[in-house]
């Protein structure tokens, strides 16, 4: 599979818009939020980054992360989606390594990633859990009874965190 990553432009926007929802993942209003997402990114705003995988002009999938408010060293990975036609061939991995090796750069202690215990989420979890990302916390009936919030991190210090662990 030949893919290659740059950010994504005002240019992709119906085209996120479309794979996102395509995925069958995200209610309407979580595609909208994404949507608007990548409209303060594209007006600046430094608190949401995105980055795109593409095979020739075609966005494939995108990753958006930023630093979580409050916090030092911390980003929180708010987005990462595939197109469906595109999923299992690697494309999530490529964008997750890339949004890594950015955040490692900047010296990035953290990546925080949240997600939903429901079954059609095992294979997401799946991907996050075997790419290095430990479940740190659940919470009971976050999102909807029968459907909880499920904290993944990944240490970027290379255990430093955990050593500090009382
Ligand atoms: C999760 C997701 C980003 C992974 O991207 P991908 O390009 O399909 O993943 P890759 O091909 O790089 O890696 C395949 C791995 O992901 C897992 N995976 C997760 N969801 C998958 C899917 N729908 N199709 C195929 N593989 C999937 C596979 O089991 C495989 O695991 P392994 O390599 O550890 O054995 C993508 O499948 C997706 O967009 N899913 C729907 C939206 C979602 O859950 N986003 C994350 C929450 S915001």
């Amino acid at each position: 599979m030949s893919c290659s990553l740059r950010p994504v432009g005002r240019a992709q926007r119906a085209r996120l818009e479309g794979l996102t929802a395509a995925t069958g993942f995200f209610r309407r209003e979580e595609v909208a939020t994404a949507l608007e997402l990548l409209d303060d990114s594209l007006a600046g705003d430094p608190d949401y980054r995105f980055l795109g995988a593409y095979a020739g002009d075609e966005l494939l999938g995108y990753a958006c992360w930023g630093p979580t408010p409050g916090t030092e060293g911390t980003y929180d990975l708010y987005w990462i989606v595939v197109d469906p036609a595109w999923q299992g061939k690697g494309v999530g991995t490529l964008l997750l390594r890339a949004v890594e090796a950015k955040l490692v750069a900047e010296d990035c202690r953290l990546i925080v990633v949240e997600t939903s215990s429901r079954a059609g989420y095992a294979p997401t979890r799946g991907f996050y859990e075997r790419r290095g990302y430990a479940p740190a916390a659940r919470v009971p009936g976050y999102y909807a009874p029968d459907d909880d919030l499920i904290v993944y991190l990944k240490d970027l210090t290379h255990g430093a965190l955990a050593r500090a662990a009382p």
